[in-house]
């Protein structure tokens, strides 16, 4: 589950981006996004949008195998796109029960919720066994992953952790907009999980639905995410 409490941080390229990751270390991995209306895996996976989405899936109009796509490129990744219909409204009960009826055909999958609260995010809170909250550093937006943790909190059998994105060093040594990257940790309340470095290139590459370079900073940044996710040791690489 790839949540934040403000938009546009960086959970669709995260998920995206970690999910190949999985795929090439020969993990199953479905990537499902949530956001009815306003969906964008299509663009970044180079997927056709087909006749299938989320709301098909949830509502029974369609089976399993023809709302999941197989991305491109990526033996070992599929997608599930958002739902079209901007009002969808999630059923949580209806979401878990779906969730775990795929749980047994893949070792992850990856659920991105929109921004905020709403039922969407209860669906994917009562279908997760973990949560990757996602912040940039700075103030406004780790309170509002602070604002995430407590509402997951209110099923502690989620491991909740937290990946920083667009981290530019430079800048932050000499703005630091917070004192220090454990500031950012505590305030949020989860165990860090990665740091992503601010990449020039980034939008470019996933807007145009390709991989980042292997030499990238974001991209190793994602590998040793997905590493750490398999429980293996990697360094946080700031
Ligand atoms: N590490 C990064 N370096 C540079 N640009 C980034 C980075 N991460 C994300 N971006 C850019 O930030 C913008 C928002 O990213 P993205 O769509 O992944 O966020 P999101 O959290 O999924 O947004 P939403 O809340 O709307 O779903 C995109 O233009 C993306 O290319
Ligand atoms: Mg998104």
């Amino acid at each position: 589950m790839a949540v934040s409490g403000k938009g546009g941080v960086g959970k669709s390229s995260l998920a995206a981006t970690i999910g190949r990751e999985l795929a090439r270390l020969d993990q199953r991995v479905l990537l499902v996004e949530m956001e009815p209306g306003l969906g964008a895996f299509d663009l970044l996976l180079g997927l056709e949008r087909g006749v299938c989405s989320l709301s098909d899936f949830l509502d029974g109009r369609c089976a399993a195998k023809e709302c999941i796509l197989s991305v491109p490129g990526e033996p070992g990744l599929w997608a599930i796109l958002a739902p079209d219909e901007r009002d969808f409204a999630y059923d949580p009960p209806v979401f878990a029960e779906k969730m775990k009826g795929l749980a047994g055909s893949f070792d992850f999958i990856l659920i991105e919720t929109p921004p905020g609260f709403g039922l969407w995010f209860e669906a994917a809170k009562n279908a997760a066994d973990e949560a990757v909250i996602v912040a940039t550093p700075d103030l406004p937006c780790l309170r509002d992953g602070r604002a995430v943790s407590d509402r997951l909190d209110e099923r502690p059998q989620i491991r909740q952790r937290l990946v920083i994105n667009r981290l530019d060093v430079k800048l932050f040594c000499q703005r630091r907009p917070i004192p220090h990257l454990d500031f950012a940790i505590d305030t949020v309340g989860a165990q860090l999980l990665g740091v992503v470095p601010e990449d020039r290139e980034l939008p470019y590459r996933l807007g145009a639905g390709m991989a980042l370079p292997q030499q990238s900073g974001a991209q190793a940044a994602c590998r040793r995410i997905a590493l750490r996710l398999l429980g293996q040791a990697a360094k946080l690489g700031v």
